[in-house]
């Protein structure tokens, strides 16, 4: 697509006289639909083979192309599923925000999936904690990989969806480089999200989506809702360039050396390098800032390290020369991870859970949105609103699910 761009633009020999859209009126890819540029509303062209051949490679029926990050995908995959007459979808409770937004915009009631938490880590959903949340649900949407490099069983639970008749989703916004490799969300999802940005070498807001079998057709009527009508055309060629752009083995290794190097913390994803710093972590954030190399998150236990295949070996052994050196300190419970793996909980009625701890992310519904999310501490707005609920998620009989002191 690319390459079919700057042919068209150098066969005009610069002659290309600009009476449409963009208004910077400047020659070069940030073009919009021209008669050689084909229409992402309703591709026939480049685009079309474009989203055709990506589809290919992501063992896909159907590709399309986003411009508004995998959080358009997340919206499209959630109305798809609606239309489809789903009421209910479960939910981590750690899920992307993107995802509670979706279920409201969608009109979907979130199942909450409850999730375990170990060294000041959310960890993947357990399959039995899955196949209770499913019961309650018509679908069942996961994060795989999650930010920290985890993922959920996937076989299991596509084996789950399949015998339950209910479709499983993926919201594999960490997860597009692994496409082609036996832990790729969409060797096991009905519908996924590829954040083509985060772990390619793709622009700011480049992702696809996804689906196989009949949801093919229900995603292509949905995506349309949440795309703009004139997307980016670099963002576009870049989508299709980082699909297709080689896995790098030697990056791989690399990223393995430099986690055995540095002790980081044992994860799934190569792409993820997270280093336990604890209370240290701010100061060992800004000094490996103050030398240039700039983490993608400091969470107040852990720094992260995002790798793509683009990566460069060189700046690994450099983040290993760096990070070596820090003090580390010892990992503790951010304000919302107070429910470190093994901590006790106990449902109290609304009144006598005030001043406590939420183990269990619940809401009314509808609209669907939490009064209160694991780690906050009920207040009085949250007793008076959920001790009055007709109809509520995450409650036990009625009652809030408190950690233990
Ligand atoms: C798990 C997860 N899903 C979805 C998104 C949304 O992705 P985007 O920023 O590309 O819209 C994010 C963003 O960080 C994410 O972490």
């Amino acid at each position: 697509m690319k390459e079919h761009i700057a042919k068209m633009l150098a066969a005009q020999k610069g002659r290309h006289i600009s009476f449409h859209t963009p208004g910077h009126k400047r020659r070069g890819a940030d073009i919009t639909e021209l008669s050689y540029s084909d229409n992402l509303a309703a591709p026939r062209g480049v685009l079309a083979a474009a989203q055709a051949d990506c589809a290919r490679i992501l063992g896909a029926d159907a590709s399309f192309f986003l411009t508004d990050g995998s959080t358009s995908g997340v919206y499209s995959m959630l109305l798809a599923l609606r239309r489809a007459g789903a009421a209910r979808v479960a939910v981590p409770v750690c899920a992307h925000v993107s995802v509670l937004r979706g279920c409201e915009l969608a009109g979907l009631v979130p199942v909450p999936v409850p999730q375990e938490w170990e060294r000041g880590i959310a960890r993947q959903p357990s399959l039995s904690a899955c196949e209770r949340a499913l019961s309650a649900a018509d679908a069942l949407l996961v994060t795989s990989p999650d930010y920290y490099g985890y993922f959920p069983d996937l076989r299991g639970l596509a084996a789950l969806c399949a015998r339950e008749k209910k479709p499983l989703l993926a919201d594999g916004a960490h997860g597009s480089h692994l496409h082609g490799t036996p832990m790729y969300a969409g060797n096991f999802a009905d519908m996924w999200v590829d954040g083509v940005h985060k772990s390619l070498p793709a622009l700011t807001q480049g992702a696809v989506v996804s689906a196989k079998g009949a949801w093919a057709a229900r995603l292509e009527a949905a995506v349309p809702y949440f795309r703009t009508t004139s997307p980016s055309y670099p963002i576009l060629s870049s989508i299709e360039h980082a699909v297709k752009f080689p896995r790098s083995e030697r990056t791989e290794r690399a990223a393995a050396w430099a986690k055995a190097a540095l002790g980081a913390e044992p994860n799934d994803d190569w792409s993820k390098i997270v280093l336990p710093f604890g209370e240290e972590s701010g100061a060992a954030r800004a000094c490996l800032e103050a030398r240039g190399l700039y983490p993608e998150f400091d969470d107040g236990n852990y720094l992260m390290f995002y790798l793509s295949p683009a990566s460069r070996v060189r700046d690994i052994k450099t983040l290993v020369r760096l990070a070596k050196r820090l003090p580390r300190g010892e990992v503790r419970g951010a304000p919302h991870e107070k429910g470190s793996c093994g901590q006790k909980t106990a449902a109290l009625p609304p009144e006598a859970a005030l001043g406590r701890t939420c183990a269990q992310t619940c809401g009314l519904f509808p609209p669907c949105v939490p009064v209160l999310l694991r780690g906050e501490r009920v207040d009085e707005d949250a007793v008076r609103r959920l001790s009055g609920a007709l109809s509520a998620f995450g409650l036990e009989e009625g009652k809030i699910v408190v950690f233990e002191d």
